[in-house]
């Protein structure tokens, strides 16, 4: 096909995008520019979902595409979300095209959060390779698929810090840490995004939840969250200061109350923030529905009232699914309770990102295209070396692993065999029968002989999962599935094998949006069946299918190798099989805390030091009062041992630059995977500071005996911090305590002062 190399929106100056956006709203009427800032969902669902979640989800989905299909076909609609067909995206674009005077078309935008057809492990696993180039190339796929099918914006990365790993969307972030989790938004924006918005190939991407969602009460989803303002600034924020910094052309608004503000009502966050300081020059959209759910918080009186506050706080777009609030501004305008030039800077705003994306050029895909590009093996070499970088070696003893004669093999559990499970949450346009589960993977690569019993029944949620609507979602339970006598095959296939891998875990309609728990017990008969295998004194490899920590007390005393795969995605089985076998090392490093029980959530690393903190009998008397395996813990192939730190200089003035060194070894037999991590202590000053926080790390592979030497600049980026007795950032004169190792219990350490 020949290149049209005209000028359109991705090549167009800053003053030449202005200038169609100014030309297109001189014409707007004020119910085209409402129209320009809503969004419809559109659902063509696999099959009819349950009266039940209708009832939840306040829809009917039997009249919704054809609601919005009217009011696209009426010039009501700016943007269009859910809808992963090319020959769809062409068929509605041309709807919105035609039904507007102005020939305006929609941006579409997706929860493409981990890939669209091929799926890449879920984010909380991208986050454990403590690798920005992976996840960068990740994303770039993810966004080069979608961008293939039509879509032009993802409503990723989640950057939200997750403290709570009863709040099920842990799986969709970063983890606990506002240092790696700035570094892991970077990358993603760069890889959804590219060099510039609308680059070739990619496409929109939109930090969310602004601000604070990851903190919710109880780890219950939605619930309110509270936090202190050093909170806010010193952990929560950062990432979404990185994503804007790193140029994300949207942001999301998130459901709950912050500190009893509807966040997306909230003026402070949306205009304070992350405007007038970060300097957010993109769009804001509102989650879906939360612009109506301000009535339900019992802040906004109606639903004018609603998009009135909202639109003013500075939400550009409105998420709906039907009866948008947004509908309402014209009559506030009219009335003065909104001033046009509200609207204009929002209508600007959208107008911009599609000028930009070249959508008033070029509206339509090219279906073929699409097909050639969502079949690319490229795509499926980058989820496979994603899903081997993401795994976290949580412990080996005696060197189980790898395998490197392992003779018979029994694979047992019901995730084992689950291509759905393998996938994780959040994915609706993969192709479940290229998914390489566990036991394929094992099978393709093992040799020998290969068993297979999953032992057990897949455990069920006690109230359903709204997601279970879309296609094989949910986990089916067998009707003629013999308890007792697939438990007692399990068994004897574990005796009669020379090892056992038993995969345990949640299903995946277990963990993301309205999947938190109670507890973080193993669901269903897994521990039974794990203790029973482990009881024919087989050799285990334990593999955990997860998103959050699990309560695996049992397993870190009993099973002598564990290996956390995540829901490692399409290719996961087959990165698998290439870690077990010791074709690759793993490098993963938790990016969490894991606690030994529900009981101790929230536990983080970078805590403050109180009242005698090493008296135990002080703490919990019923249990530790540290965790199951420490935040950055993960082992490899490779040994690695640390030399002493250095630095170029033991005395700094504010706002200078120390830098650190550090020798890493490999003092192991075979090669493999480290991440080296900084971790500071701030000793005294203006306020109490955590007794570490991570300000630097690097993965490195090592062969065997080989050493390398790393660099680490401490600057005022790292060592100042947001003061709750001044209301300010600070840098206070102290002494700062480094230490460098493998996990956040480091214990190699230099100390330098910082001078007035
Ligand atoms: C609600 C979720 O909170 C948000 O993260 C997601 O992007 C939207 N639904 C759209 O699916």
């Amino acid at each position: 096909m020949p290149v049209d190399s005209r000028p359109w929106g991705p090549t167009l100056s800053d003053a030449e995008v202005a200038e169609r956006v100014d030309a297109l709203m001189a014409e707007m009427t004020v119910a085209e520019k409402a129209g320009q800032l809503t969004q419809y969902f559109y659902f063509r669902l696999p099959a009819p979902p349950s009266e039940e979640i209708e009832e939840t989800l306040h829809v009917d989905f039997a009249q919704q595409p054809e609601m919005v299909e009217a009011a696209l076909g009426e010039g009501r609609v700016g943007s269009l979300l859910f809808v992963t067909d090319p020959a769809e995206v062409n068929r509605l674009q041309r709807l919105a095209v035609e039904g507007n005077r102005h020939g305006i078309p929609v941006l579409f935008g997706f929860d493409v959060i981990h890939g669209l057809r091929t799926i890449l492990p879920v984010p909380i696993a991208m986050a454990a390779s403590w690798d920005p180039s992976v996840i960068e190339r990740g994303q770039a796929v993810a966004a080069r698929e979608a961008r293939a099918v039509g879509i032009h914006w993802a409503f990723a990365p989640m950057v939200d810090i997750a403290r709570d790993p009863r709040w099920g969307r842990i799986v969709e972030g970063a983890g606990e840490d506002p240092y790696l989790g700035s570094a892991v938004a970077v990358a993603q924006v760069r890889g959804f995004q590219g060099e510039r918005l609308g680059s070739p190939d990619r496409i929109i991407a939109g930090p969310k939840h602004f601000a604070g969602y990851g903190a919710a009460l109880g780890g219950r989803d939605y619930d309110e969250v509270n936090l202190s303002d050093a909170e806010l600034w010193n952990v929560y924020l950062p990432p979404f200061q990185a994503a804007v910094d790193a140029g994300a052309g949207n942001v999301m608004t998130a459901y709950m109350d912050l500190n009893g503000v509807p966040a997306t009502g909230n003026r402070w966050l949306f205009t304070d923030v992350l405007r007038d300081t970060f300097g957010f020059d993109g769009f804001v959209v509102s989650d879906a529905q939360a612009v109506h759910n301000l009535r339900t918080h019992g802040f906004a009186a109606d639903l004018t009232d609603a998009a009135a506050r909202a639109v003013t706080a500075g939400v550009d777009l409105e998420m709906a699914i039907t009866d948008p609030a947004y509908a309402h501004l014209p009559e506030s305008v009219e009335s003065g309770l909104v001033g046009e030039e509200v609207l204009d800077a929002s209508v600007r705003r959208i107008l911009t990102a599609k000028v930009r994306m070249g959508l008033l050029d070029r509206p339509y895909v090219d279906e073929d295209r699409a097909r050639a590009v969502l079949a690319d093996p490229a795509h499926r070499a980058v989820a496979r070396t994603a899903a081997q970088r993401s795994a976290v070696l949580l412990r080996n003893e005696g060197d189980l692993l790898p395998l490197t004669s392992p003779g018979s093999v029994a694979v047992i559990g019901p995730l084992a065999d689950s291509r759905r499970d393998t996938l994780g949450p959040w994915v609706f346009d993969y192709d479940s029968t290229e998914t390489v589960t566990v036991l394929a993977g094992i099978r393709e690569r093992a040799g020998g002989e290969v068993g297979y019993a999953p032992g057990i029944r897949p455990a069920q949620r006690v109230f359903p999962s709204m997601f279970d609507m879309w296609g094989d979602n949910a986990p089916v339970d067998p009707a003629d599935f013999d308890d007792a006598a697939e438990l007692d095959r399990a068994v004897s296939l574990a005796r009669e094998s020379d090892v056992a891998v038993v995969v345990v875990g949640e299903w995946q309609n277990m963990i993301g949006e309205a999947a938190s728990r109670s507890s973080l017990e193993l669901p269903g008969g897994q521990l039974a069946l794990l203790q029973a295998v482990a009881g024919t004194g087989t050799p285990v490899v334990l593999l955990v299918m997860n998103g959050r920590p699990l309560d695996l007390r049992w397993a870190a005393e009993n099973v002598p190798a564990i290996l956390d795969i995540w829901y490692p995605g399409s290719q996961g089985g087959a990165a698998v099989a290439d870690l077990l076998f010791g074709d690759v090392a793993p490098g993963g490093k938790l990016p969490f805390t894991w606690p030994r029980t529900v009981g101790q959530v929230p536990m983080i690393y970078s805590h403050t030091i109180s009242h005698e903190p090493d008296n135990q009998r002080r703490r919990y008397w019923d249990e530790q009062s540290t965790p199951l395996f420490p935040f950055g813990h993960g082992l490899s192939y490779g040994r690695f041992e640390y030399g002493d730190p250095t630095l170029d200089r033991s005395s700094i003035r504010a706002g200078e630059t120390v830098t650190v060194s550090v020798t890493v070894t490999n003092v192991g037999p075979r090669a493999g995977d480290e991440v080296a991590q900084l971790f500071i202590h701030q000793r005294y000053g203006t306020a109490s500071r955590p007794v570490r926080e991570l300000k630097g790390f690097r993965r490195l592979t090592l062969a065997a005996g080989e050493s390398q030497t790393l660099r680490f600049p401490l600057g005022p980026d790292e060592l100042r911090y947001w003061n709750a007795a001044t209301k300010d950032w600070v840098i206070d004169t102290t002494t700062i305590d480094v230490f460098v190792g493998g996990d956040s219990t480091a214990g190699q350490s230099v100390s330098f002062t910082i001078g007035s």
